[in-house]
Order: C-alpha cells, then sequence, then structure tokens
C-alpha cells in the first residue's frame, strides 16, 4: 500500500513549526541572527523536553520578521505537504509572532499568508485555512488582542480560534474572554488540551471554553465518564501521535492510545503538529498507524471523513474536498 499516495486531511499544525530547519537558518543568515544553539550537529532541531521545545520554537520564530517571511515560509510548508497527498489543511497562525498581536500588522501578515496559499493551491492542489491562536504561557491578557485578530479578520481564509503553548500555565477558565471574542464572532473553536493536563484538563476546556475539538486529548483515556461527555458532544481530537512519542506524552508508539479512543467511540484525526521537529511527515504517520495497529485504508478513509467533517470551513470547501478524498476510478 502507498501511503503517500492517499489523499489526505489535517486539522492540527502549526505553521511556523512546519517550517524545515534548513528555511529558518537561511532566514537566521539573512538577518545575521546567531540561533545556532537551537540545531543538533545534523542540522535539525535540538531540545530536551516540551518546555525547552517552546523555547527553542520560539526562537525560530525569532527569525520570521515579514509578511514576506511568512510568505515565503507558507509556499515552502504547502508544497512540502501537498507531496504527502494532504488535499486539506489546517493551521494555527499566532498574532504574537506575526507583528506582536498589532491588528494592522496582523492583516499585513495574513495577506502575504493568503497570497501564498492561493498560489499553492493552484500549483499544488492543497486547500489551506488558518485558525488564529493565542500563546497560553504569554498569559490571559496576551491572548485577548490574538482573538480581537481573529474576530476582525474571521472570513475566508481565517476559519478559527484556538489556544496553544505550555498547557499547564493556568486554567482553561482563566481563558473564556478570549474564547468568547472569538465565538461571539462567529469562530469555531479548538484548544490544546489533554497533551499534558489530563483528563481533568480537557473536561475543563470543553466545559470552560466551548471548544468543538480538542488539540491532542490523549489524556481523556483516563476518565470513562469524560469520554461519554465527548462522545456525547461529539468532540473531535486532533490526535499527533509522532509528536506525542518524540515529545513523551506517551511511552510509545504501542503505548498510543489513539485506537482504544476510537474503539470507546471518539472522534479521532490525525495530524503531524510541526512535522520537522518530530522528524514526521503525513506519510510517516500513516505508515507507523499501520504498522503499529495494523490500520489499513478503510481505518484512513473513515479518519479522513471524520476530519472534514470537523473542519473549519465554509461548505463549498466541504463539498470540494469530498470529491478529492473519493478514490481515483
Ligand atoms: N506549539 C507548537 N506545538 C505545540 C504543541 N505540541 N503543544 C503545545 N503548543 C505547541
Ligand atoms: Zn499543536
Amino acid at each position: 500500500m502507498s501511503f503517500q499516495s492517499i489523499p489526505k486531511i489535517e486539522l492540527h499544525t502549526h505553521l511556523e513549526g512546519c517550517a524545515p530547519p534548513s528555511f529558518i537558518r537561511g532566514l537566521a543568515a539573512e538577518k545575521k541572527l546567531d540561533i545556532s544553539k537551537i540545531f543538533d550537529r545534523n542540522g535539525g532541531y535540538a531540545f530536551r523536553d516540551f518546555d525547552h521545545f517552546l523555547q527553542v520554537y520560539e526562537a525560530a520564530c525569532t527569525t520570521l520578521q515579514s509578511p514576506e517571511d511568512f510568505r515565503r515560509l507558507t509556499m515552502a510548508v504547502l508544497e512540502e505537504t501537498a507531496a504527502h497527498g494532504v488535499v486539506y489543511m489546517e493551521t494555527f497562525v499566532s498574532p504574537d509572532f506575526c507583528g506582536g498581536g498589532d491588528l494592522a500588522a496582523w492583516k499585513e501578515y495574513l495577506a502575504a499568508m493568503v497570497e501564498a496559499a492561493d498560489e499553492a493551491e493552484a500549483k499544488f492542489g492543497i486547500t489551506l485555512k488558518g485558525i488564529v491562536t493565542g500563546i497560553r504561557h504569554f498569559g490571559p491578557e496576551a491572548c485577548k488582542p490574538a482573538a480581537k485578530c481573529a474576530a476582525e479578520t474571521f472570513g475566508d481564509f481565517i476559519t478559527g480560534y484556538g489556544m496553544a503553548g505550555g498547557e499547564m500555565a493556568g486554567r482553561p477558565a482563566d481563558f473564556s474572554y478570549s474564547f468568547d471574542m472569538a465565538r461571539e464572532a462567529g469562530l469555531p473553536l479548538t484548544c490544546h488540551a489533554g497533551e499534558w493536563g489530563g483528563p481533568a484538563m480537557v473536561a475543563e476546556t470543553i466545559r470552560d471554553l466551548g471548544v468543538a475539538r480538542v488539540g491532542h486529548g490523549i489524556g481523556a483515556i483516563d476518565d470513562h465518564a469524560l469520554l461519554d461527555e465527548i462522545i456525547e458532544r461529539g468532540i473531535v481530537l486532533e490526535v499527533c501521535p509522532g509528536s506525542n512519542v518524540v515529545l513523551k506524552a506517551v511511552g510509545g508508539w504501542d503505548a498510543h492510545p489513539i485506537v482504544k479512543l476510537r474503539d470507546a467511540g471518539v472522534k479521532v484525526t490525525v495530524s503531524t503538529d510541526d512535522p520537522p521537529f518530530f522528524h514526521t511527515t503525513m506519510t510517516a504517520e500513516y505508515e507507523m498507524l499501520h504498522r503499529t495497529f495494523g490500520w489499513s485504508e478503510d481505518d484512513f478513509r473513515a479518519i479522513n471523513e471524520t476530519a472534514l467533517a470537523a473542519a473549519f470551513c465554509d461548505e463549498d470547501t466541504r463539498a470540494r474536498v469530498a470529491k478529492r478524498l473519493e478514490p481515483a476510478q
């Protein structure tokens, strides 16, 4: 079976986290920035644990300084992602890394990303939508301008609001102002939870922030009543197995709860999170799911249908992408 050619949907990526190390090194050289300590001797990103990963991630982001940098990044990422069969991708983008939360600057960065997304759609046949993201460990106040940027630019490209970053910073309810602002503007919501925080964090995220999807969510496996609530509410989990393995949120591929979650009746999807950081691609994720759990084409078709139904996009896009998931005649 060729896993690469299966048409795929990916709901959980971080745009900056998709930047290959060589791309970031190139920008650093252009700008004469010394960020050599974030790379290992093979030129890959080097981090010890999740907190260090976040520091390395932010250091890499210091090289992304202009709309043009984001235009180039978006093009490079979409070309690479499309090569793995992804026909529809959603990506988290943070106003904090695009002009520091300033709305006018954000609109310029956004225009550059949209320009690249349009060009990549025509060239590589991949559709991209953006989810504006607050960075949790920057605090509840810093998430407010991000939510305002989301509310003011909700439309054809920006189709959701979410939160990433250090999950153990504060409780979900501390961020309800931002999520309320985004919801009132009509944006569907997602939030990272249960990557580190266990079932209580997932439960509070669902109840206090009113999200339709949860980023990771794997910690929910330890609470059966919570699983019932997730199923009843139709919450979709954006599961990123390779990320969880590399960051040691789980003990290894064999120990990953994605199958248990799915078999319990939870809607699961598969994504790469930050592929070059975790030495993964969508093809590699599918290969590992096949090798570890015996997943076959039917399993992959089912998760892609779940993902398409949960995608934060308009109905025309959903119908167009559905056609691309159909097997070639
Ligand atoms: N930002 C980028 N990747 C992330 C992850 N896996 N968890 C939380 N925040 C992130
Ligand atoms: Zn993530």
